[in-house]
């Protein structure tokens, strides 16, 4: 099939890979000449596992390219992925101009009948709207099916949920188009569930709002943990084995982040409101995700006692590992906490490169570590647990580590000497 894919972010970007991988005609279109340019170049201009082996892979097939153009771009092709970005407005709801103006885009230059598949996370209704977007703006009698197909993929991991997929949502009130978006997954081993539009859009937030509540609970119990002397890791393996439960998403932590949880469940708070349903345990999820880069502050003071220049050693800045992606990160969160302590902040991460005065960064974390009064784990990324803890130890000034992943081995860390606090894990 001829596959257009409208906006070059991580998505929009893996899914023409994982379209061309599996022998569709893609082409890639984003407004952002900068983003065409690298791409047709054959660079992934982000951060994200095996992509680039892939781009490298589908370069010689003639299979996908990328483009600016977007009256030829939707000419010839008669299915059109919209990717664009719905970032959060000042009052929490979805922001929708980058939607509206795909719609417009393809009512202005459509030329034969089109199925418009809607992944980004758009809020209960958006489908509909969209469909009468592109019809305000279309003066002609071609005709377009709107279906919502949201995606479900993981930063970092992007490549490998594309090819894996738990299942395929699509929303749709046409049969016709069903039908296309069907073949469009015909190499999938996964259930498509077809449902109505608002019920795929509907799915996609549930489904983030449960995982972010899975880890604010978590995250709740961890603090009960710190104060009754348990191993928040023993209840998570111990209610995890418990198949209705499950064992995913209950790393406490010093909190969620990323462009996606922090928006998607402020969006559905506000659809909520909109309809004036209360989401309550919604709410207290955000609260409690809130707090969390305070309350290891607030753990980290408990030993260390007044911050000012207290040298900190803060380890990863992107809200999660193997992206360089740091929208709403909490190792942010943490930087700032610990500026207003007027403590001296050194940083590593290993792709993240931060511009900021209020930090020192350097290229290895023996460095960031030199003389620091504690280390703060903030992203997970899996090389800081082969680091030479006992060298590590041995430069700083006191040896503390606060692990805001709980990501390291305290037991061996203990025996090297490190004085060791996690979330709920110490
Ligand atoms: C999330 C969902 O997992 C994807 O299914 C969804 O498609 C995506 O949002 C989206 O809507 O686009 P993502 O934000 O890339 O994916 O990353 P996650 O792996 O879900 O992690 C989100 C945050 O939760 C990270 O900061 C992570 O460190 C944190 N987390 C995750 C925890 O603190 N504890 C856990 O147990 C798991």
């Amino acid at each position: 099939m001829n596959v257009l894919v409208i906006g070059m972010g991580y998505v929009g970007t893996t899914l023409s890979l994982v379209l061309a991988k599996s022998g569709h005609q893609v082409t890639g279109l984003d407004l952002d000449l900068q983003k065409v340019s690298a791409l047709n170049q054959g660079n992934i201009y982000f951060h994200e596992p095996g992509l680039q082996e892939l781009l490298d892979e589908l370069t010689s097939t003639d299979r996908l390219s990328f483009t600016t153009d977007v009256q030829k771009s939707i000419h010839d092709n008669d299915v059109v992925f919209i990717c664009v970005g719905t970032p959060s407005n000042e009052d929490g709801s979805a922001n929708l101009q980058y939607i509206k103006s795909a719609a417009t885009m393809i009512g202005e230059n459509i030329n034969d009948y089109k199925v418009v598949i809607i992944k980004s996370t758009v809020p209960v209704g958006t489908n509909e709207t969209f469909e009468s977007w592109i019809q305000e703006a279309n003066t002609t009698e071609f005709k377009v099916d709107v279906v919502s197909n949201p995606e479900f993929l993981r930063e970092g991991n992007a490549l490998y949920d594309s090819l894996n997929p738990d299942r395929v949502v699509i929303g749709s009130s046409s049969e016709r188009a069903t039908a296309i978006v069907k073949q469009l997954y015909y190499d999938v081993d996964c259930p498509i569930l077809v449902t109505s539009r608002k019920g795929a859009e509907l799915i996609k937030y549930t489904a983030n709002a449960f995982l972010a509540l899975k880890i604010s609970f978590i995250n709740e119990i961890a603090k009960l943990c710190d104060t009754i002397g348990v191993n928040i890791q023993d209840i998570s393996n111990g209610i995890g084995t418990d198949h209705r439960i499950g064992s995913h998403f209950l790393n406490a932590s010093l909190g969620y982040g990323g462009s996606c949880f922090p928006k998607d469940v402020s969006a559905l708070l506000s659809t909520a409101a909109k309809y004036n349903v209360p989401l309550n345990i919604m709410k207290e999820v955000v609260a409690v995700n809130q707090i969390q880069p305070k309350y290891l502050l607030s753990q980290i003071k408990q030993q260390l006692g007044n911050l000012t220049n207290k040298k900190m050693a803060l380890l990863g800045l992107s809200f999660k590992p193997h992206t360089d992606d740091i929208r709403e990160s909490p190792a942010l969160r943490m930087i700032d906490l610990l500026a207003k302590e007027q403590a001296i902040i050194h940083v590593h991460d290993p792709v993240v490169k931060l511009s900021s005065n209020k930090i020192n960064q350097f290229n290895t974390p023996e460095e960031a570590a030199e003389n620091a009064d504690a280390i703060v784990i903030c992203t997970e990324w899996p090389q800081y647990k082969q680091l030479p803890w006992g060298e590590i130890k041995r430069k700083m000034n006191i040896p503390y580590i606060f692990d805001g992943r709980n990501m390291l081995d305290s037991k061996q860390l203990k025996q090297i000497g490190f004085r060791y606090r996690g979330i709920g894990y110490s």
